[in-house]
């Protein structure tokens, strides 16, 4: 386990940190919850993505972040954010492409009432402006959650650190033990693990992800 909860946030400095010796790989620094023996209804996040690299390294190559959630089987609900050498191959319009490394970019999962489809709803938490939505029929069962920091075809990996703040993940009934699945890889850390309503809300403060170069 290497969330420090809440109530002992003072022993932060050394408890929370995992090898500081971190080398460019194919995935950088992830934090993850699951699988919980319940379901998820909803999670939200808010990623600051950092500066990233000015430009990739081939034209396949693909850095992207994300924060994800599936069953192990069934799909996998991602958000990303990406980074290519050529912004038009994101196919989508330019305000939709730029992210700017401050942005606080706020991304909720939310299942809709039919409880299958999943609503991605994207926000700049600054400004309040809707960066995008997508939906997709994708089933009710969501257990597992997790950080990403995708690095494929030989990309150029993440040249700053990567903060997700106020992550808030909500399941259909209780699961106390839930906490427990916390893990961390790569230097990634995290603080503030938090859970309420008897533990069907469960929250994370703070998720630091270090650069991966
Ligand atoms: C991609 O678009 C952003 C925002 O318009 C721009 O600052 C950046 O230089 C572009 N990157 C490349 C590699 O063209
Ligand atoms: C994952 O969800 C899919 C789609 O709802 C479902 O078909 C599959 O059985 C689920 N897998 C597990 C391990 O629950």
């Amino acid at each position: 386990m290497h969330c420090i909860p809440l109530l002992a946030s003072a022993s932060l400095a050394t408890a929370g940190l995992l090898s500081s010796t971190t080398k460019r790989d194919t995935w950088g620094g992830r934090v993850s919850l699951g699988p919980t023996k319940s379901t998820t209804i909803n999670a939200v996040s808010t990623l600051i993505p950092g500066t990233a690299p000015s430009t990739q390294n081939g034209v396949d190559s693909v850095l992207s972040l994300w924060p994800g959630m599936s069953n192990g089987t069934g799909d996998l609900i991602q958000t990303t954010l990406e980074s290519w050498t050529d912004n038009s191959s994101c196919g989508a319009t330019t305000s939709q492409c730029a992210v700017a490394g401050s942005d606080q970019v706020r991304i909720e999962y939310n299942v809709e009432s039919n409880g299958e489809t999943w609503k991605q709803t994207v926000i700049n938490a600054q400004t309040g402006d809707l960066l995008s939505t997508y939906s997709l029929v994708s089933g009710p069962y969501m257990t597992g959650h997790g950080t990403g920091t995708e690095c494929n075809d030989d990309c150029t990996g993440t040249v700053a650190a990567q903060e997700y703040r106020n992550t808030k993940i909500t399941l259909a009934s209780a699961d106390t033990a839930f906490g427990d699945t916390i893990a961390s890889a790569t230097g990634a850390s995290c603080k503030g693990l938090g859970s309420s309503e008897g533990g069907k809300v469960w929250t994370i403060q703070r998720i630091n992800i270090p650069a991966m170069s």
